[in-house]
């Protein structure tokens, strides 16, 4: 066989890559060409052809499979030589079994020798005892180990050998170990393999990979310099693979084994479980490795409610339907027993004993459960919350807020934040996102707009107002904010503002390297970092002797076109985020969490959100909630990598397919980056990171600078093509004719989401089902009329070019507005929404007989009292409080959705009455008044 030359073949491996459908697809391809090869005619024509196909095959293959356990290096060595012997019979038999162990993960339970050829296919199962008692047969747990160790052939097949040696049947899970010779192959392997859990890592390695070097190339180049200093430094080439590794799976665990005794030396920066002293503990190290994925195995909170719901208890709680009582000893809801099993009423509980523990005080298991999260995803501690991010966000804001703070928050938020912001009474202050006028949803909140707000409370001396920013990261169209840039600007202004990152959507993203670094968690502790080291403290000096020399009269717009930089001696790194894990990851309905990273969480929050997390949280939690929020940590920190991967593989091809199929495109445009990020946010000027010829290969780019990027796995798709409105298109077309169920829609967009339960049949079904849907529209293209064809074209023009422009936030009306004297906008929305439960206070204005705005034109300022929500968009377009602008009633006018919150179209806009906005502004005056007169003044007055 032809030496392999890599660069030819494969492409640079990203942070993620598509190589998983690669592979499967190319084992499928080999067996066909091997099976026809091993039943063609060797003299015959094609057989030149098929050769050179089974060449490429096992050329493309074979740098894959070198990082993976199975086909092992030796499996992959018995099908070359069988390929250059010809014995082309040997070769399809043994690409068939590899196939078929590999679709059916059969290596995952033993090891596999290709050249023994009656191989029994039989399960080494382990086996579980279900709650009924009976016999389930589950596999043992598998995983594979990586040794980074630069050794000769025999050395090698030695070492695995004694790793396989140790490995026990009574041990809880199964491993197979992989040796990679060099620091590159370490890093392409652990990209490419998700079935690796540990590392072992014994320096003295090459830097560079003999066979693959290049494929990673971009992703060591910023430490390659310093590494070829210390190439044979064993302390530092470990030290400097480990932390790479970290960054890029943190999950990993990490083993050193060095020739130096670790006691003389610092050998171990943080990143290791353990540093083993010379190879020969080898005992040690199996327990090592299975105690390691043991820890992140074990779920304490969902074990104990299994352990409990066993026992057999006498009931006298408040809860019939426990043990399924109720149902069972009923003759007409036994069907509700057939539908859901056993095991969901015996797991019924709210108990807190019995080995289970309290949500509202945990102690034990459930404690434990949550600091495993934090664990997971990057937090300082983090809570479990039963009624979903609606409630995670109202803690938050209550635990942090006290009626009179301000509050900066992107007005395109989820309404659990308004409403949220009436219960605090904290006075808010909105901040308009970016327009998308076309596709009629929004983007973010530019990061000037957030300085210049912040920046204008400074000058009005109100800064120390200024509780939190709040903002939706990433938003429901997937929209995702430069979030470490974002704080760093902010608390260059002011050091201890918290920040709440609503990421509702975002609680996979932790679990991929290119999408962690915009969480909230990755980004607080990346800034608390940054701002310990003294090159940080240096650059500091710089920049606040530069910050100095200029002109006070310059300074604001000097800050709004320059990067902030925070004092390190006062910046206080305080961020909170509530993710909704039941919309992204394993987790029943409402399962969500709320992960903190507040220095100052302890010494000034830890009470208040204690006492803001009971007015919220049920005293009858449901367990079956927090139990899957238990075990859906323990998928993540085993498999979120390998999840998130397929997620973006699956995104990726449907978007290329979406891309380049001409018929597709008559009807749907999937939109890329540039759609709904303008091009001011994209400093990259990366417009989609799908290019024909490089794939996607530009998401790091945009991902590392830009102040916004999308997130490839949702996909919006514009469809104004069609003449069909967003929600007609998801009922009438996608549920009711193929079942696909979509959350998602505007005038004229339809969102689909990726997630890591979508399979590769799932997105060739959805493929179908547009293509089908293409056929359909034009047959009734065809077929239409003269007067539906018009009708059609006006619908397309409606969708296409004549969308009603989304309205900015208008203005609290004075009456609701405490800072108007100083100059500031901030609205008190709790006193306008408490104020409409007097029916007095307020009417209705008609909409539609032209009433209401006759009486704007001649002056009249209408004031909603409620919130006002149409769906879609989802969000606001009126709170309490707020003035009503011609601009929003001509949006209003133009919407075509049915469902309106808050608006009754028989009766009207809720709105206060001429009166009581008069009675408020008289008090207002006379309170202006007296804040300004003497403690004095005051008392004689009232006298
Ligand atoms: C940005 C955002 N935050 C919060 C929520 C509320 O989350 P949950 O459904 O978990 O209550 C949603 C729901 O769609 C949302 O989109």
């Amino acid at each position: 066989m032809s030496k392999v030359d890599n660069k030819n073949t494969q492409k640079m491996i990203g942070f993620y890559h598509q190589l998983n459908n690669k592979r499967q697809d190319t084992w499928v391809k080999l067996k066909k060409y091997t099976f026809h090869l091993s039943n063609i005619d060797v003299k015959s024509e094609g057989v030149r052809r098929l050769k050179k196909a089974v060449e490429l095959s096992l050329i493309s293959l074979e740098t894959i499979e070198d990082y993976t356990a199975f086909p092992s290096k030796e499996n992959f060595r018995y099908l070359k030589e069988r390929f250059e012997q010809e014995d082309y019979i040997a070769l399809s038999h043994g690409v068939s079994q590899i196939h078929y162990f590999l679709e059916n993960g059969t290596y995952r339970r033993k090891d596999v020798d290709l050249s023994l050829s009656n191989h029994s296919i039989e399960n080494e199962e382990n086996t579980h005892e279900n709650i009924s008692g009976a016999k389930t047969s589950r596999a043992k747990p598998y995983f594979e180990v990586l040794i980074v160790d630069n050794l000769i052939v025999d050395a090698e097949n030695q070492l695995l050998n004694s790793v396989r040696s140790m490995r026990h049947p009574d041990d809880q899970f199964n491993y197979t170990p992989i040796v990679v010779p060099s620091f590159e192959d370490a890093i392409i392997a652990i990209l490419i393999n998700a079935n690796i859990q540990a590392c072992i890592l014994r320096p003295g390695f090459p830097m560079k990979s003999e066979r693959n070097s290049g494929l990673v190339s971009h992703i060591v180049a910023e430490i390659d310099d310093k590494l070829r200093k210390y190439i044979y430094n064993s302390k530092n080439q470990g030290n400097e693979l480990g932390r790479l590794i970290k960054y890029l799976r943190p999950e990993l665990d990490l083993y050193l084994i060095s020739d130096m005794a670790t006691e003389s030396g610092n050998q171990d920066d943080g990143y290791f479980n353990r540093v083993f002293y010379s190879e020969k503990s080898s005992l040690d190290m199996h327990h090592s490795l299975l105690g390691g994925v043991a820890a992140r195995f074990d779920t304490p909170f969902f074990s104990a409610l299994k352990k409990y719901s066993r026992r057999p208890t006498g009931t006298f709680h408040a809860l019939p339907i426990s043990r399924a009582k109720s149902i069972e000893m009923s003759n007409w809801i036994g069907d509700m027993l057939d539908f859901y099993g056993t095991n969901i009423f015996l797991a019924e509980t709210s108990t807190t004993s019995g080995g289970l523990d309290s949500l509202l005080q945990p102690t034990g298991p459930l404690k434990k459960a949550q600091e495993y999260a934090a664990r997971a995803y990057g937090s300082r501690s983090s809570y479990f919350v039963t009624n979903g991010t609606s409630t995670a966000n109202k803690i938050v804001v209550q635990a942090l807020v006290q009626p009179g703070d301000i509050i900066l928050v992107d007005r395109d938020c989820h309404k659990s934040h308004h409403y949220g912001m009436v219960l605090a009474g904290a006075h808010v202050k909105y901040l308009d996102s970016y327009p998308l006028n076309d596709l009629s949803i929004y983007g973010g909140v530019p990061l000037k707009e957030i300085k210049r707000t912040l920046l204008n409370y400074q000058a009005l001396g109100q800064l120390d107002r200024v509780k939190m920013l709040l903002l939706t990261n990433c938003t429901f169209d997937g929209v995702v904010y430069n979030v470490r840039q974002v704080m760093e600007e902010c608390l260059a202004i002011k050091p201890d503002l918290v920040f709440l990152w609503d990421e509702a959507w975002f609680a996979f993203a932790s679990f991929n390297p290119i999408y962690r670094t915009r969480t909230a968690m990755s980004s607080a502790a990346s800034l608390n970092r940054r701002y310990q080291r003294t090159r940080y403290h240096q650059k500091y000096q710089v920049y606040k002797n530069k910050l100095a020399k200029i002109d006070d009269n310059n300074k604001t717009a000097w800050m709004l076109e320059n990067k902030l930089l925070p004092d390190p001696e006062q910046v206080r790194i305080r961020t909170y985020t509530t993710q909704s894990t039941h919309k992204t990851l394993t987790a029943l309905r409402q399962g969500s969490m709320i992960h903190i990273f507040d220095q100052d969480f302890r010494q000034k929050v830890e009470n208040t959100f204690n006492e803001a997390y009971m007015t919220h949280t049920s005293t009858s939690p449901n367990y079956q909630i927090l139990a899957s929020l238990d075990i859906g940590r323990r998928q993540v920190e085993l498999e979120g990598y390998k999840m998130v991967n397929k997620q973006l593989e699956l995104a990726m091809t449907l978007r290329q397919t979406a891309y380049q199929s001409e018929r597709l495109k008559k009807y749907f445009d999937v939109l890329v980056n540039k759609d709904l990020v303008p091009k001011e946010f994209r400093q990259s000027g990366v417009d989609s990171f799908f290019n024909v010829k490089t794939g996607f290969s530009q998401m790091e780019k945009a991902w590392a600078d830009d102040e916004f990027v999308v997130d490839p796995t949702r996909i919006t798709v514009h469809i104004g093509k069609t003449g069909i409105d967003g929600n007609t298109f998801k009922d009438k077309y996608l549920m009711d004719k193929h079942g696909i169920q979509i959350n998602k829609t505007s005038r004229n967009t339809i969102l689909f989401i990726v997630n890591i339960g979508t399979s590769r049949s799932s997105i060739i079904y959805l493929l179908n089902c547009l293509h089908k849907i293409v056929t359909e529209l034009e047959v009734r293209e065809l077929e239409m009329s003269p007067a539906e064809r018009a009708l059609h074209k006006k619908r397309v023009i409606s969708l296409t070019k004549e969308l009603p422009p989304l309205p900015d936030f208008s203005c609290f009306h004075h009456a609701f507005c405490p800072g108007k004297d100083l100059g500031s906008t901030e609205g008190d929305i709790r006193k306008a929404y408490f104020l409409s439960y007097d029916d007095d206070n307020y009417e209705y204005a008609n909409l539609d007989n032209g009433e209401l705005e006759k009486q704007m034109k001649k002056g009249r300022e209408f004031v909603s009292t409620t919130f006002i929500i149409p769906y879609p968009p989802g969000f606001p377009i009126l709170v309490p409080g707020q003035v009503i602008s011609q601009e929003i009633l001509e949006y209003m006018k133009a919407l075509d959705v049915k469902e309106i919150h808050g608006y009754n179209p028989e009766l009207g806009l809720s709105v206060f009455t001429e009166k009581v906005l008069a009675k408020l502004e008289k008090k207002n005056k006379m309170r202006r008044k007296y804040d300004k007169l003497s403690a004095k003044e005051v008392t004689k007055i009232v006298k």
